[in-house]
């Protein structure tokens, strides 16, 4: 069988055949056949828009690999920092680049004083931390001479590093500022994942249990890249156009903080909430199937049509942290609701799993998280995933700035009537 695709355009009879590669093949067939011929394509659904060595996903078999390395393997064995380099770079560190990496990502936690005082500050008593965050990202560069200069790899490779490094520190002072607690100060001694839980929760003395630590870390790593979502293809999008990292990258934290993207774990968290009760479960069920009710949230995904191979993980690391902080007693609803859907044809015969969000609202709950900082946790490991994506649209010859076409639906052309005879 032939590993190519042939278009004939029946207007003309004139036909292009062009090589399928991986599943995919060029636009340039269309343009070939006719410059003027564009395809409607909203949402994307069916456009490879770039080509990308970063993460692997097969939805149909609940697989993600970033740069090759199952996520189990990455989830079980490695460190967030690690998955990091590994993003950006390709590899994992070896012993010295990762004591670097480590040690430079450490000593770039702070953030300018201003940042707090005279930006921070300035927001109303109620701000929503996620909204914070977005605009925090983008002030940052403000405070950088060189963030601008993203030709030289020297000056980009300096974003990436503030950029990670002080994510924790703008989420965690969002909601210290959020909840009027005095700003609390990175320390350098901790770890990636402790520094941001000090940062969050430090009042007189605290110590981090080291469950929580890692429970911490894993959900940064599951958290770190998901290939071209809607946040990835806004720092994409904006980042074509050679702004700044940290303007494409408050980009990317905006496409995130839509309930549609990032919001869906505080919408599992209100649906359990709702329940109630185990005995609710059947009655919850039939609604959903029925369509009278909502969707059964954190289940289904546009891309996995099996188990979301992050929510297993999770159901994991959900136990390991309730042996410490107890159990949420939502777990129980979560439990049954899940075990009553994948028993049932609705949901089997629509491939209806479980995702990301069906649990770690759980965790983030049980750790002491509001419903308002969820979106939040999830932007602070993404921001690596969206900056791996920014090297590598830079360094891709054959990316230009973004723009699509349009199926003009409009009226015809037609002659100025002045208001008065209107
Ligand atoms: N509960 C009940 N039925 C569902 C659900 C659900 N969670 N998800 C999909 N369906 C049904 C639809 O009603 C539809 O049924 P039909 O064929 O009888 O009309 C069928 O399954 C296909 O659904 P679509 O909406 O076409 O699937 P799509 O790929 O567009 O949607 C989405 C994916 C948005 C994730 C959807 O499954 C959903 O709304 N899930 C709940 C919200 C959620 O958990 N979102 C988080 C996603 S993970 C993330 O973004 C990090």
């Amino acid at each position: 069988m032939p590993d190519t695709i042939t278009i004939i355009d029946d207007r003309t009879g004139k036909k292009v055949t062009v090589p399928i590669e991986g599943g995919v093949f060029p636009a340039s067939a269309v343009r070939e056949l006719d410059p003027s011929l564009y395809i409607y394509d909203p949402a994307y659904m069916q456009t490879a828009a770039c080509k990308s060595a970063i993460t692997y996903l097969d939805g149909d078999a609940g697989i993600l690999r970033y740069r090759g390395y199952p996520i189990e393997q990455l989830a079980e064995k490695s460190t967030y920092l690690e998955v990091a380099y590994l993003l950006l770079n390709g590899e994992l560190p070896n012993k010295s680049q990762l004591e670097k990496w480590t040690h430079d990502v450490t000593h770039h936690t702070f953030i300018h004083e201003n940042m707090r005082k005279r930006f921070v500050d300035g927001f109303h008593y109620d701000a929503h931390p996620m909204g914070m965050f977005v605009s925090s990202v983008a002030a940052l560069g403000t405070f950088y001479d060189d963030a601008k200069d993203i030709q030289s790899k020297e000056s980009r490779d300096k974003q990436i590093l503030r950029l990670i490094a002080k994510s924790p520190t703008l989420a965690a002072m969002a909601y210290r500022f959020s909840v009027g607690l005095p700003f609390q100060y990175p320390d350098n001694n901790l770890s990636f994942p402790a520094n941001f839980l000090n940062m969050m929760w430090k009042v007189g003395e605290y110590e981090i249990d080291p469950r929580l630590e890692r429970a911490m870390d894993v959900l940064f790593i599951l958290h770190a890249d998901h290939e071209q979502n809607c946040g990835t293809t806004a720092m994409r999008v904006v980042g074509s156009s050679h702004a700044d990292p940290y303007t494409s990258a408050a980009a990317a934290a905006s496409a995130l903080y839509g309930p549609l993207h990032g919001g869906a774990n505080e919408a599992v968290v209100r649906m359990l909430e709702d329940i109630g009760s185990i005995d609710n479960v059947p009655a919850f069920i039939d609604d959903v199937k029925s369509g009278t009710g909502s969707r059964l949230m954190g289940f289904g995904h546009r891309v996995y049509k099996n188990y979301d191979p992050r929510a297993t993980i999770i159901k994991k690391t959900a136990y390991d942290v309730f042996e410490v902080t107890g159990k949420n007693p939502l777990l129980d609803i979560a439990l049954k609701l899940e075990e009553t859907a994948l028993n049932d044809s609705y949901f089997v015969d629509r491939k209806l799993y479980p995702n990301v969000d069906f649990y770690s609202g759980l965790i983030y709950q049980a750790l002491g998280f509001p419903v308002a900082m969820f979106t939040v946790l999830f932007a602070i490991p993404r921001t690596v995933g969206w900056l791996a994506h920014w090297q590598e649209l830079l360094n891709d010859k054959e990316q230009k700035i973004s723009r699509p076409r349009q199926w003009y639906t409009g009226v015809d052309p037609r002659d100025y009537v002045p208001v008065t005879s209107r």
